[in-house]
């Protein structure tokens, strides 16, 4: 079974319930499976350890995950119109993974969430791929072959999946949101398939 990391942060629940469609479209590849992973929040003015497991959601991402995953996913909430801190803290510290190569070759895409509809999903898809292609990773998107891309009323690009919150926050994608998270997991997963 090859594996195929879905690496985020999320702290409302949307990019996390997005993570777990991804995961269900890379589990509809044959022998490719999700891991699932977060990072730790980061703070600016304390040096206290986080715990070493979060309360609840997706184990801490460790270096190894990187190297034993044949593809990449990440995710991150828009912080305006960027990543968030604590996955590019979490990226910022990979010198030793750039230096040896481990992600060289493996396909990888991005997803997201914002509050409101032009706030940011797509330069924020982009500026998760811009580590990504640093790291020698294939960049992959969603293809316009996917029918409802055109007519999604929501989140769904063809730089990523995404889902739009709203002012409420509500964390639940709709229905093309997660059809198009889905797409995006089993399109990186195929890639992956066919790169071994
Ligand atoms: C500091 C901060 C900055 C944000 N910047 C944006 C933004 O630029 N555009 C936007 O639409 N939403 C922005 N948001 C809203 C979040 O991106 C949105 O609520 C997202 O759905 C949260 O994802 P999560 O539930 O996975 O944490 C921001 C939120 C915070 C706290």
């Amino acid at each position: 079974m090859s594996e195929i990391l879905v690496l985020y942060y999320s702290r409302g629940g949307s990019v996390a319930k997005l993570a777990r469609q991804i995961a269900r479209g890379i589990g509809e590849v044959e022998g490719m499976a999700a891991r699932l992973r977060t990072v730790p929040p980061v703070a600016a003015t304390t040096q206290v350890a986080a715990p070493p497991v979060p309360e609840d959601g997706a184990p801490y991402v460790q270096a190894s995950d990187l190297a034993e995953c044949s593809g990449l996913v990440l995710g991150s909430p828009t912080r305006f119109g960027n990543m968030a801190a604590p996955l590019k803290h979490f990226i910022d510290n990979l010198g030793a993974e750039w230096a040896s190569g481990t992600l060289v070759g493996k396909p990888a895409a991005a997803f997201t969430s914002t509050a409101t509809m032009h706030g940011g999903q797509e330069s924020t898809l982009l500026s998760m791929m811009l580590p990504l292609l640093h790291h020698g990773c294939v960049i992959v998107g969603i293809p316009y072959t996917e029918p409802v891309l055109s007519t999604t009323r929501g989140g769904g690009t063809p730089y990523g999946a995404s889902h739009v919150s709203g002012m409420q926050d509500d964390p639940q994608p709709s229905e093309d949101e997660a059809l198009l998270a889905r797409a995006l997991g089993r399109r990186v997963a195929q890639v992956a398939a066919k790169l071994a």
